[in-house]
C-alpha cells in the first residue's frame, strides 16, 4: 500500500476526489467502495445554501470540460446532517471544502465543521472561477494577503489541517504558495480550473450560460504539473496535485514533479471507476518499480 501522511494525516494511498466532482460519494459508492480511496474530498460548501449560475453548466470538448457550477450547494447544516454521516460509513478520510465571501465568513464555517469528529480536513477554495467576490476583484487567491487572511482565519478556528486550494491565473504562483504557508496552511491544492470560455458558432453563443467558466480535463494537465513542480521547489508543506489527472500514469507524473498526493476531477465523468483504477494503478507501478515509500519518487524529476 503507497500510504501518505499529509500534514499528520495519514492516507492509505495518495487517491482523493477533486471538490465539485464526486459529490460526496454517494453516486460512486453504487460502483465501487470507497474505503479504496485516500480520501473523499466534498463539494465546496458555503455557511448558507448557494443556488448556483444559470444553466447550461457544463459544456465539453476533445481536450476538457468547461463548467460554471458557480458554488451551488445547500450549505453548511445539510452537509453536516448528510454527507458526515453517509461517509462515516467508509473507512477513508474526509475533507470538507469550504468558501465564503470574506475571511470571517470562511472562519465561521471552519469553526463549524472543526466540531465535527468526522471530518478530518478543511480544503478552503481560493480559486473557483465561477463567482464573483466583493467588486468583480476576481479569486481569493489573486492576491497573496487576502489568500493569507483567509487561511489565518480558517487555520485560526480550525482543529484540523487546513489546505488552501489555488489557481495556476497569477503572475507569480510561488508568492501566493509562500503566503499561505506563512499564514499556517498545512498543505496546497494545486491547480483549480483555468477560466475559459467556449462558444457555439450554429447559436452565436457562449457554450455555458454563465458565458465563462472553468477548464478542467487532460488540456490542463501541463499547465497543472509545472505549477506543482514550481511550488514544490518553493514550500515546505505538501501539496496535492489536481489538474487533468486522467490516469495512473498522469497521477504518478504529478508526484515525480513533487505531490504528496493527487486528486481525480474530470475522469470521474469519463469513468465512475477512475479513482479506483488508479489507486490500483500506482499501487502496481510502486511494486513493479520496488519502490517502497512515496518519498521514493515524490520530486524525483530529473531535470
Ligand atoms: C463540474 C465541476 C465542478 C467543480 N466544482 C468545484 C468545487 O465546488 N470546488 C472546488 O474547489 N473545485 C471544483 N472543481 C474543480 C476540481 O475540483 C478540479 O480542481 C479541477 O476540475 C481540475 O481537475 P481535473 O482536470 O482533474 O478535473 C470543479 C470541477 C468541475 C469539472
Amino acid at each position: 500500500m503507497v500510504k501518505v501522511n499529509l500534514a499528520g494525516l495519514e492516507l492509505k494511498n495518495p487517491v482523493m476526489s477533486a471538490s465539485g466532482t464526486f459529490g460526496y460519494g454517494e453516486e460512486f459508492a453504487e460502483f465501487f467502495d470507497l474505503s479504496l480511496m485516500g480520501a473523499v474530498v466534498c463539494k465546496t460548501i458555503t455557511l448558507k445554501q448557494r443556488e448556483g449560475n444559470k444553466p447550461p453548466r457544463i459544456a465539453d470538448f476533445s481536450g476538457g470540460m468547461l463548467n460554471s457550477i458557480g458554488l451551488e450547494n445547500k450549505g453548511a447544516e445539510y452537509f453536516v446532517q448528510t454527507a458526515l454521516p453517509f461517509l462515516e460509513k467508509y473507512d477513508t478520510k474526509v475533507f470538507a471544502s469550504i468558501a465564503g465571501n470574506d475571511a470571517g465568513e470562511y472562519g465561521a464555517l471552519a469553526a463549524r465543521l472543526s466540531a465535527e469528529p468526522r471530518m478530518h480536513a478543511i480544503e478552503i477554495n481560493l480559486s473557483c472561477p465561477n463567482v464573483t467576490h466583493g467588486c468583480g476583484r476576481g479569486l481569493f487567491c489573486q492576491n497573496a494577503q487576502t489568500s493569507a487572511q483567509i487561511v489565518a482565519a480558517v487555520k485560526a478556528a480550525a482543529k484540523k489541517p487546513v489546505f488552501a486550494k489555488l489557481s495556476a491565473m497569477v503572475s507569480d504562483i510561488t508568492q501566493i504558495a509562500r503566503a499561505c504557508q506563512e499564514a499556517g496552511a498545512d498543505g496546497l491544492t494545486l491547480i483549480n480550473t483555468l477560466p475559459a470560455m467556449m462558444v457555439d458558432l450554429k447559436t452565436r453563443k457562449p457554450a455555458v450560460g454563465n458565458a465563462s467558466g472553468g477548464l478542467s480535463g487532460g488540456c490542463i494537465k501541463p499547465v497543472a504539473l509545472k505549477t506543482v513542480w514550481d511550488v514544490y521547489r518553493a514550500v515546505k508543506i505538501p501539496i496535492i496535485g489536481s489538474g487533468g489527472i486522467m490516469n495512473a500514469n498522469d497521477a504518478l507524473e504529478f508526484i515525480l514533479c513533487g505531490a504528496s498526493a493527487v486528486q481525480i476531477g474530470s475522469a470521474n465523468f469519463v469513468n465512475p471507476l477512475a479513482c479506483k483504477e488508479i489507486a490500483e494503478g500506482i499501487e502496481e507501478y510502486f511494486q513493479k518499480n520496488n519502490l517502497r515509500d512515496i518519498t521514493q519518487l515524490r520530486g524525483q524529476l530529473k531535470i
